[in-house]
C-alpha cells in the first residue's frame, strides 16, 4: 500500500455519519437549575454572568422543566437559594426548605424526571463555606468531621422529599460514607450517590457564585477542593469515594480536565459525569454573543470532547438550549 488514505472515509456526510464513534443523546444531559425561596411566584431573575440562565421561583421552575421535558429533558440537578442563612447552613436540611420543596413539586408533576440534588452547605451558610467553621476562625478552614453530620442531614432531607440521586459537592473527607450510612439507616438503601469525587479549586466557578449566592465571605476553598496541578490525587479521591459507596463519580470542571476524565475512565468502572461548569458556559456564550465563534458548533464540540474522554453524563447549562433547538435528539 502506498500510503494511508484517511480521506476515503470522510468523503460524504452519509459516510461520516455511519462512522462516527461517539454520540450524545438527551439521556446523557443533566440540566442544573437555581431555585429561589421567594413569595413572588413570577420570580425569574437573569444571572448576569451566565446569559440565558436564571434564578427561578418554584412556579417558574415548574414552567421551565415542563417545557424542557417536551423537548426531551431527562434529568435535572437542583441548587437552592434560601431566604435566610446562618453559620451552620440549617436551611440546607430544613425538611421544608427550598430544594426539598422543589424536589417534591417536580416528582409530583413529572414522576419520570430524574431529580438530582446538590448536597452542600455553601448556599446556606452565612460565611459561604461548604462546611462549618471554628467559631472564632476567620481563616476559612472548614471543620471536617463536624460537617459530615450536617451533610448527612441534608442528603437525608433530600431523600425524604423524593430525590432520585444525591450529589455531595462539598469535598469533605468521609462524606460519602457518612451519607451512605445515614441513607441506609433510614431505609434508602436503593438511593444512589453521585459524588463530586474529583473537584478542583477552580476559577471557572466564578459565575456560579453569583448564581447561587454562595461566595465565601473570606478565605477560599483550597483547603478542601483539589489543587489543579494534581492528577494522581484524583485517583486517590475517586477510589476513596468508591470505597465509601459512591455509585457515580463526577469530575469538575470538565474542559480543562479531560485528561482526568480519561484517567478516571481507564482506572475505575463506575459511570462518570463531567460537569461543564459556569465559567465554561459563560466563555462560550460570550464569544458566541460577540459573533467570534459559531456558538452552537462549539457547544457540541466541547461536549463531544467530554463524551470521548469517557464521561457518560454531561452536566451542562446548555442542556435546555440544545434540546429546545433540536441539536441533540
Ligand atoms: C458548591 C458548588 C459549586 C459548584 C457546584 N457546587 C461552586 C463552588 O464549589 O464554589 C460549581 C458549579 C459551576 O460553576 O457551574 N459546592
Ligand atoms: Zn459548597
Amino acid at each position: 500500500m502506498e500510503f494511508f488514505r484517511g480521506r476515503r472515509l470522510r468523503n460524504t456526510p452519509a459516510l461520516r455519519d455511519i462512522l462516527r464513534e461517539t454520540h450524545i443523546k438527551p439521556a446523557d444531559l443533566v440540566m442544573p437549575y437555581f431555585v429561589v425561596e421567594t413569595d413572588d411566584e413570577n420570580f425569574k431573575k437573569p444571572i448576569s454572568a451566565m446569559p440565558g440562565q436564571f434564578q427561578l421561583s418554584l412556579a417558574e421552575l415548574k414552567k421551565s422543566v415542563e417545557l424542557s421535558i417536551s423537548h426531551g429533558l431527562k434529568s435535572v440537578l437542583l441548587f437552592g437559594i434560601p431566604k435566610t442563612k446562618d453559620p451552620v447552613g440549617s436551611e440546607g436540611y430544613n425538611e421544608n426548605g427550598i430544594v426539598q420543596q422543589a424536589v417534591s413539586m417536580l416528582k409530583k408533576h413529572f414522576p419520570e424526571l430524574i431529580v438530582i440534588t446538590d448536597v452542600c452547605l455553601c448556599e446556606y451558610t452565612s460565611h459561604g463555606h461548604c462546611g462549618v467553621l471554628n467559631e472564632k476562625d476567620k481563616t476559612g478552614v472548614v471543620l471536617n468531621d463536624s460537617t459530615l453530620e450536617l451533610l448527612a442531614k441534608v442528603a437525608l432531607s433530600h431523600a425524604k422529599a423524593g430525590a432520585d440521586i444525591v450529589a455531595p459537592s462539598d469535598m469533605m473527607d468521609g462524606r460519602v460514607r457518612a451519607i451512605r450510612q445515614a441513607l441506609d439507616k433510614a431505609g434508602y438503601v436503593q438511593l444512589p450517590i453521585m459524588s463530586y469525587a474529583v473537584k478542583y479549586a477552580s476559577a471557572y466557578y466564578g459565575p456560579f457564585r453569583e448564581a447561587a449566592e454562595s461566595s465565601p465571605q473570606f478565605g477560599d476553598r483550597r483547603t478542601y477542593q483539589m489543587d489543579f496541578g494534581n492528577a494522581q490525587e484524583a485517583i486517590r479521591e475517586m477510589s476513596a469515594d468508591i470505597d465509601e459507596g459512591a455509585d457515580i463519580g463526577i469530575i469538575k470542571p470538565a474542559g480543562a480536565y479531560q485528561d482526568i476524565i480519561r484517567l478516571m475512565y481507564d482506572s475505575f468502572d463506575i459511570p462518570l459525569a463531567a460537569y461543564q461548569v459556569s465559567g465554561e458556559y459563560s466563555m462560550i456564550k460570550a464569544a458566541g454573543q460577540n459573533g467570534w465563534i459559531n456558538e452552537e458548533a462549539v457547544i457540541l464540540e466541547s461536549l463531544m470532547g467530554l463524551r470521548r474522554s469517557g464521561a457518560k453524563l454531561l452536566i451542562t447549562y446548555f442542556t435546555e438550549e440544545l434540546l429546545a433547538k433540536g441539536l441533540i435528539k
